[in-house]
């Protein structure tokens, strides 16, 4: 037996044991944030850039890894960033929504620090202030697992970052206007691969490269405002291993349809005529189809790609069809050495069903979005702040929506938002949606089970057909029109955590909420406190720090 299996066999007999060898390593970021003009679709335009990058950075970590990004916002607006899917154990603090954080003010700097504990897999960030992220600042971050523990796939020649998005030629400026006014966004022009779009006339650069016989594995999200994407490559099918953090059963694509904030890891073989083929972005369930694409090239390749592009399925049928053919691989080793099924979700009895069911109203002849009656507002001070200070009820309202939706969803009440769920219960929580157009919801600082995606309504004997034993844990589902999904999880991560739509138009105009998370005690065993560097706004501003948690 060598030494690295010696090591591993006394983690997974201990895990413990692993943990005395000092502390996780650090990697440390300067970000500039500011204004540049970018044309990713030929229209020069003001886009948000990091380190003059658009896309920004990838961030490429490992697990348990310390991630410290100092941000400068050179914007002249307050600015803000979320890393979705990150679920800051105890640490809500770093989470980057307007409901736990200040934004950071024009010309100041803050410092996220954060740590992705027993993560691993693929993910994004970007801003979630205004509507920043139809500009740019946002990319990839990945989280490598850490070396002892085993993956369920050879190690790929090289690994790529796709983020795939709908895109608007109108500014943030513009698009936020719109919304403001009380008008929809309307319509995206185009559907960008990595910030670009591939002209097809022979002198795009590939995107990505290959040799011939290796296999490559590609990261893949849907960064964009409010489109569901499929994408596929010509003649390459694709064998996908990885979903929002967790390994999933092995199985191969012709194509993957994307929702907005999901991310996919697939592996594809250079195994093909060596030239050029594109990778494809379309947009699903809309009239007019608006496609995205990029080339991949085989690096002893001779020749074009070919101008035949396969199809994207139609309907959403296929769609929901795919999202069950999603398996979790019950055997192989999460972020740590234990097998991801040993954690039985399907077993655990529920405390608590929410029911949140989703509308559009106007409110005072302006369109709004909300959950069972309520459109969510972001106030001057953070609710988390608020709590902490011991200031909520000078902020907010606990509970004003109830775990069923009301009778009459057309009216809709603008307030904050915040649900409280009891620390350490295991909810279920529906999403039903009535509308027309196809949600997609996230929820911070956890992973989920999402237990049955449905058309109809919901009854509680819906629940004889959940998977109760193999579904994939992500932090992202989406829920087809005039349909429901179920998602079931335990809240053992003390904080303030949005629950939101990712469709940037919704979010915004208030389909979102809050869920208080306490732990009994203000103890730091359940939460770790706010960093001195915090930054403060609205009525905290100034006050003095409340007693630590100890
Ligand atoms: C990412 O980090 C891992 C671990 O440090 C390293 O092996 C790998 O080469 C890095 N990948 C890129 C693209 O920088
Ligand atoms: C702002 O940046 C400086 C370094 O230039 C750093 O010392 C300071 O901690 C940063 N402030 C915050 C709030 O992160
Ligand atoms: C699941 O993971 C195990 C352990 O790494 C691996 O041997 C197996 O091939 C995987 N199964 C599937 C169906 O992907
Ligand atoms: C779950 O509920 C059932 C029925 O009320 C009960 O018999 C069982 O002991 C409970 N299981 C656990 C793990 O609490």
């Amino acid at each position: 037996m060598d030494k690295v299996m010696l090591l591993l066999l006394l983690c997974l007999w201990a895990e413990t044991l692993c943990l005395v060898r000092g502390e996780d390593p650090y990697l440390f970021f300067t970000w500039k944030i500011t204004y540049g003009t970018i044309s990713p679709l030929g229209v020069p335009q003001q886009g948000i850039l990091i380190n003059g990058e658009f896309p920004g950075p990838n961030i490429n970590s490992t697990g348990n890894n310390n991630i410290v990004i100092n941000v400068f916002n050179n914007l002249d607006e307050p600015f803000m960033l979320t890393w979705l899917g990150m679920q800051h154990r105890k640490n809500c603090w770093q989470d980057g929504t307007l409901g736990t954080g200040c934004p950071i003010p024009p010309g100041q700097n803050y410092t996220y620090h954060f740590q992705p504990k027993d993560q691993i897999g693929t993910y994004f960030y970007y801003p979630t202030t205004a509507m920043h992220k139809a500009a740019g600042a946002f990319g990839g971050l990945r989280v490598n697992s850490r070396l002892l523990i085993p993956v369920p796939y050879a190690d790929p020649e090289d690994d790529y970052t796709v983020l795939i998005g709908d895109w608007y030629t109108k500014s943030h400026t513009i698009l936020k206007k719109f919304l403001d006014s009380g008008r929809s966004l309307g319509r995206p022009e185009g559907v960008l691969i990595n910030g670009k779009n591939a002209k097809g006339d022979g002198t795009d650069e590939p995107l990505f490269t290959m040799k011939p016989g290796k296999t490559y594995k590609y990261r893949i999200c849907n960064v964009g405002l409010k489109n569901s994407l499929n994408l596929r490559i010509q003649g390459h099918p694709m064998k996908l291993v990885e979903m929002e953090g967790s390994h999933t059963v092995q199985n191969t694509y012709d194509s993957l349809d994307v929702h907005i904030g999901q991310c996919y890891s697939v592996l594809v073989t250079a195994d093909k005529d060596a030239k050029d083929y594109y990778m494809i972005a379309s947009t699903r369930f809309t009239k007019t189809v608006l496609t995205g694409k990029g080339i991949v090239r085989y690096t002893n390749g001779k020749g074009p790609a070919s101008s035949e592009i396969p199809e994207a399925p139609v309907g959403w049928a296929w769609s929901l069809n795919q999202f069950r053919s999603f398996r979790w691989n019950l055997t192989a080793s999460a972020a740590r050495p234990n097998p991801q099924g040993s954690y039985k979700y399907g077993q655990i009895n529920i405390t608590r069903t929410i029911k949140l069911v989703n509308s559009a109203s106007k409110v005072d002849g302006k369109l709004r979005y909300g959950l069972n009656g309520v459109s969510h507002i972001d106030g001057e001070t953070p609710l988390k702040l608020a709590e902490y200070f011991g200031l909520a009820d000078k902020v907010f309202k606990y509970d004003i929506i109830g775990d069923n939706p009301p009778d009459a969803l057309d009216k809709l009440t603008l307030a904050p938002n915040v649900v409280k769920v009891t620390f350490r219960t295991f909810v279920e929580i529906i999403f039903e949606n009535h509308e027309k157009s196809i949600q997609s919801y996230n929820l911070d600082g956890y992973s989920f089970f999402p237990v049955a995606i449905e058309p109809g309504t919901w009854t509680p004997e819906k629940r004889k057909n959940y998977n109760l034993l193999d579904t994939v844990s992500r932090h992202t589902i989406q829920v087809f029109p005039k349909s429901w999904a179920a998602i079931m999880l335990t809240f053992d991560n003390a904080g303030m955590w949005n629950l939101r739509s990712e469709i940037a138009e919704n979010r915004y105009l208030g389909q979102q909420l809050y869920i208080s998370v306490e732990s009994p005690e203000r103890s730091l065993r359940d939460e770790y406190n706010m960093r001195d560097d915090q930054l403060l706004c609205g009525i905290v501003k100034g006050l003095p720090i409340p007693k630590p948690y100890s």
